[in-house]
């Protein structure tokens, strides 16, 4: 099967305890890419891709994480980034849920936009309640340029144009399977089979069935089933395309 999870956070403290088996039930899967939050986890990705030979790593310093943004920390970014496994900036954005200051957030972001253009890598967006903001400096910072994926993405059906004309795809996880998900549902109908992503986000965001425990991204086959039926086609079909769809977007052979 060529599972693809296209974002997992393995290094989380939520695996600590069983850190070994968590890491071998993932290599399992075709390809894995650990997302970092800062630099200290952006590096950890990089070690556990350096350690099996699936694993790919994305480096970045998320909008939850941007008071630790500094010309340090972007310069740690940047020399982390050039690893031969590193497939992509990220996870950078903005999230107006939690009360980190917009303007330090905008800052870390457009910063980290420009890298990922400067190094010619795709950028993984995280956005959260952020929409009309994170389309408008994306689209200021000229980030069609690279594109790159919005991760868990939680925009309306009607907003996926101004996403995919600026390069980027759709990256769909548990939130498909719940039961009150109307408008991922809507998204996932709508959004071209050739720029849709699958992924976890593991620890967080699990998928029905086993919703309220720690995520992994061996669940990531739920999400596959659950698309399959909204979009009437196999959980085969969906898995290779978006298999197919990661490998070009991140440059995997
Ligand atoms: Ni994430």
């Amino acid at each position: 099967m060529n599972l693809f999870d296209t974002h997992a956070h393995l290094m989380d403290s939520a695996y600590d305890e069983d850190k070994e088996e968590a890491l071998k039930e993932a290599a399992e899967l075709k390809l894995v890419i650990n997302i970092g939050c800062d630099v200290p986890s952006s590096r950890e990705a990089l070690a556990l891709a350096e350690q099996f030979p699936n694993f790919y790593a994305a480096v970045g310093i998320h909008p939850e994480e941007a008071l630790k943004y500094s010309d340090e920390a972007l310069k740690a970014i940047a020399e982390l980034a050039k690893h031969q496994k590193n497939k992509a900036i990220g996870e950078v954005g903005l999230d107006y849920h939690w009360d980190v200051p917009k303007e330090v957030q905008k800052v870390a972001f457009e910063k980290q936009i420009a890298l990922a253009k400067e190094l010619k890598l795709p950028l993984i967006i995280h956005n959260r309640e952020a929409h009309r903001d994170t389309l408008d400096i994306l689209k200021a910072c000229g980030a069609e340029e690279v594109g790159g994926v919005f991760h868990a993405y939680s925009g309306s059906a009607e907003m996926l144009d101004e996403v995919l004309v600026m390069n980027f795809y759709i990256g769909l996880g548990g939130v498909v399977t719940f039961k009150n998900a109307k408008k991922t549902v809507e998204v996932a109908k709508k959004v071209p089979l050739d720029r849709l992503l699958i992924e976890t986000d593991c620890p967080y965001m699990t998928p029905v069935p086993y919703r309220g425990k720690r995520n992994h991204p061996k669940y990531v086959y739920h999400a596959a089933e659950k698309l399959a039926e909204i979009r009437e086609t196999t959980t085969e079909e969906i898995i290779n395309q978006t298999y197919e769809n990661g490998r070009r977007l991140f440059k995997i052979d």
